[in-house]
């Protein structure tokens, strides 16, 4: 397993496809799902410059609930239809919201965070597990770069064992 993560190129394409297969390293022959979520999370962390806060929201009876993260402390439940989170999960589809304040109903579990994206996890048989959740301090913080990566970040989460 990789101790750490180690980026050398400067745009943010490159830094995914470097960041990527690092992930896929980190969570390579455990079966623990915290344990990886929990390692994922610091990856992306590490990984994604603009990032202030990655976690995931776990659906858990109908509710999203806090589950690995990296961050402040943040909110433990969302409903469905609430917030970016609960509308990514009950549409199940990602979000990028550029500007946070012109989001209806953005949940503020930090008065700091101006943009975010939220990516729907799926597990093998296709039903919406999670969402993985990144916010940034910086207005317009992710784009369409973001999302095609933080999918296949996603996809990984999704694939791994224990959900
Ligand atoms: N802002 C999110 C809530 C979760 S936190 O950002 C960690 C939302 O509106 O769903």
């Amino acid at each position: 397993m990789a101790e750490t993560i180690e980026l050398s190129a400067r745009d943010k394409a490159g830094r995914y496809a470097e960041l990527l297969p690092q992930l896929e390293a980190l969570v390579a022959g455990e079966q623990d799902l915290i344990a990886n979520l929990a390692n994922l999370t610091a990856g992306l962390k590490q990984g994604i410059a603009a990032a202030s806060w990655v976690g995931f929201y776990h659906l858990r009876r109908g509710e999203l609930v806090l589950g690995p993260f990296q961050g402040k402390v943040a909110c433990v439940r969302i409903a469905l239809g609430r917030g970016v989170c609960g509308t990514a999960a009950a549409e199940s589809r990602t979000l990028i919201v550029p500007d946070v304040e012109q989001f209806p109903g953005h949940i503020a579990c930090d008065a700091s965070s101006r943009s975010e994206i939220v990516v729907p996890v799926r597990d093998a048989e296709g039903n919406l597990v999670a969402v993985l959740d990144v916010d940034s301090t910086e207005l317009g913080a992710f784009d369409e770069t973001d999302a095609a990566a933080l999918a296949r970040v996603a996809a990984l989460a999704g694939s791994l064992p224990g959900w």
